[in-house]
């Protein structure tokens, strides 16, 4: 008995730190970020905002109050994402315009911050739009040897994934948006032709991009990997796509339509996260009823992320390392 008290006191003290998913109710399309000290998750809000959680612990964005850092003319905000730039924070996103109606309407825009805190508050920069396509969405910042593109999007005749070439983080350069991944394995089609939120991963001088497959209404919602392979990323050719899905459902652990996710870094940079939003429930939509999760990554021997399998509700995982 006093062994065990003497044991659960060292545990304590040595402080495994722990925190269960979901960390955010009703909050799709999460990213997240650490910086200096906090992590900060955004997600879709469905309105004419964003807002910010801000805390020190994974556990601690639960209570932490969901902060309004911009509010923009328009409605039907989708899948923020915050990336820093020479000091300032730039927030992409997806809204439709005032007085439009339906989906179609979407299109992506980036704000800005005043200065170098993630919290804001930001203003409208610019309009990243392609014009000629029924809808343009899911905006992400990705870096090609010294360059910045955007990657996002867009419906033609199916869900597909676009590059663009930037001049800098808010400017489109001239030209067009190029193709540069569509969905065609049986993976990537159920309830839906979509591949969508691609999102940036770095590893090792390799350059990927994570992506959603399927459609969002159904359990099979999931993830899929791409990787940069050759010397022009306008080129859908110099983009390798794997044969399987990276992320998906575990119905043993009750997690549904796994995706939309982004990548963090652990607050002391050694360790690699993901968060993503999934269903509670095989019959759940692609609405605001989705949650956010977070969890800890590998990397192969052979160079490739490890997602492992998503885990399930309430079960306690260790907080990401914050040791100096
Ligand atoms: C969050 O708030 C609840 C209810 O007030 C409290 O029981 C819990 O300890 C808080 N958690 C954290 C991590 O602050
Ligand atoms: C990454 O590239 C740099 C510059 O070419 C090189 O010095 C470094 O060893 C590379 N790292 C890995 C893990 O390949
Ligand atoms: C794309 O890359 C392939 C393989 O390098 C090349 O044959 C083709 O001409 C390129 N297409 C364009 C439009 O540059």
């Amino acid at each position: 008995m006093f062994m065990l008290l003497v044991i659960g006191l060292l545990v304590a003290t040595v402080g495994t730190e722990a925190f269960t998913n979901p960390i955010a109710p009703n909050a799709p399309d999460p990213w997240m970020v650490s910086y200096e000290g906090f992590y900060y998750l955004i997600a879709t809000s469905w309105d004419n905002y964003f807002s910010i959680r801000k805390a020190t612990t994974l556990e601690g964005l639960k209570n932490a109050s969901n902060t309004v850092v911009y509010t923009f003319d328009g409605h039907t905000g989708w899948a923020p994402e915050l990336h820093q730039v020479d000091g300032k924070w730039y927030l992409y996103y997806t809204s439709c315009a005032p007085g439009t109606e339906n989906y179609a309407c979407h299109r992506n825009h980036v704000a800005e911050s005043v200065g170098d805190d993630p919290m804001g508050p930001y203003s409208h920069k610019a309009d990243l739009i392609d014009d000629g396509d029924p809808m343009e969405l899911d905006p992400s910042l990705i870096k090609i040897n010294g360059k910045f593109y955007l990657i996002a999007s867009f419906i033609a005749d199916t869900q597909q994934l676009y590059i663009r070439e930037l001049t800098n983080p808010y400017t489109l350069a001239p030209g067009v948006k190029h193709m540069i991944s569509a969905p065609t394995y049986d993976w990537e089609i159920e309830g839906g032709t979509t591949n969508e939120g691609p999102e940036p991963l770095y590893h090792d001088n390799r350059t990927f991009i994570v992506y959603s497959a399927s459609s969002c209404a159904t359990p099979d919602y999931k993830l899929g990997l791409l990787e940069f392979v050759g010397t022009d990323p306008l080129n859908i050719t110099h983009w390798k796509k794997y044969p399987n899905p990276v992320f998906q459902k575990d119905e043993g652990h009750h997690v549904y339509g796994p995706g939309h996710n982004g990548f963090f870094k652990s607050a002391d940079g050694t360790e690699d996260w993901i968060v993503y939003h999934a269903n509670s429930s095989p019959d759940g939509v692609c609405y605001m009823d989705r949650s956010s999760r977070a969890q800890k990554f590998t990397w192969g021997a052979d160079g490739l992320p490890i997602f492992g399998v998503p885990e399930a509700e309430g079960v306690e995982l260790e907080e990401p390392s914050s040791e100096q």
